[in-house]
């Protein structure tokens, strides 16, 4: 327990005190869960949002307009960032993301373009428009990322794919501005109940029924394995990600990357196997394995 001073001056000077961070993708699911523990914790909070941003109010979060597949977007929240007095910047927490799913053979490049979009050319315009004010706070970069970013799945290629390019961002990043002081983290969630999945599934519905029905119909009993196995996918809250974002910021040492959430020892166990043994465990996890071998 901590003493009565001690509680005292926590709270009279919480650790984000004086500390400026934008959160992108901050009008629902787990980047405005971030923003409230972000708040919570005394960080002024710029929340990066589309639109009218979040629907409700929150104490020490201002919301930013942004989209981060718009460079005249992204210049605006510098500016506003800056318009509101921070000449540094502690944190950029770049959590803005999409899934855009569906057979590799059928996904059209146009979705594959979305998907790197907002998933990897996001990140890397957000970090480059705000460099020069985290190199002024010595701040810190905290790019969220998945299990497919070091495991691809079926069936979320764009996905993993995306995903995969932003650690590798994220590497080479962290291996270059560490000279500024700058510290990079990714974070790996695993799975959590938040609109993503939805949203995903309503915009591969649209891309499906566009394409010739004969196509589509050849996948047709992988849809139904893989909508049986999504069914009984637990999910978790959001709040796993947002203390382990908090976590990157206020280490004093932050770990380069954190994988966080139940799924936690599965991921480092697939991605330590062989190849072949991975792909089959996939395959059963996805209930993919059931199928037999198509006719030529
Ligand atoms: N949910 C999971 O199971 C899971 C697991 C691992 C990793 N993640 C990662 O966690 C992050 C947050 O996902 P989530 O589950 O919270 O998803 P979510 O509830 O769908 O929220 C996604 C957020 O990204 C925003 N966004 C999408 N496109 C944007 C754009 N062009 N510019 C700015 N903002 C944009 C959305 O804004 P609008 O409201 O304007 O669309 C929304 O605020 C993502 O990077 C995701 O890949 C999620």
């Amino acid at each position: 327990m901590p003493s009565t001073s001690a509680r005292t001056r926590s709270a009279r000077n919480p650790v984000g005190a004086g500390r400026a961070v934008l959160v992108t993708g901050a009008s629902r699911g787990a980047g405005l869960r971030t923003c409230r523990a972000l708040a919570e914790r005394g960080f002024q909070v710029y929340a990066g949002a589309r639109g009218d941003g979040p629907h409700t109010e929150i104490r020490g979060v201002r919301v930013v307009q942004l989209d981060v597949t718009d460079e005249a977007s992204i210049e605006g929240a510098v500016d506003a960032v800056r318009a509101a007095g921070e000449k540094e910047l502690y944190g950029l927490v770049n959590n803005a993301g999409i899934i855009i799913q569906g057979p590799m053979e059928l996904v059209p490049e146009s979705e594959l373009r979305r998907q790197f979009d907002v998933n990897v050319f996001g990140p890397a315009r957000l970090t480059q428009a705000f460099t020069p004010l985290l190199r002024a706070g010595r701040g810190r970069v905290v790019n969220i990322s998945a299990p497919t970013g070091r495991i691809a799945m079926p069936f979320l290629g764009p996905l993993s794919a995306s995903k995969h390019a932003l650690q590798a961002l994220s590497d080479a990043t962290r291996l270059e501005l560490g000279h500024w002081g700058i510290r990079v983290v990714v974070i790996e969630p695993g799975s959590m109940e938040t609109e993503i999945f939805s949203t995903a599934a309503s915009a591969s519905e649209k891309v499906l029924a566009s394409l010739p029905p004969a196509q589509t119909a050849m996948y047709k009993e992988q849809f139904e394995l893989l909508g049986a196995a999504a069914a009984k996918m637990k999910q978790h809250s959001p709040d796993y990600l947002a203390n382990a974002v908090v976590k990157a910021l206020t280490a004093a040492t932050p770990k380069p990357r954190y994988t966080v959430g139940p799924d936690t020892r599965l991921v480092g166990l697939l991605a330590r196997l062989p190849l072949r043994t991975r792909d089959g465990l996939i395959m059963r996890m996805f209930g993919l394995s059931k199928l037999k071998p198509a006719a030529a």
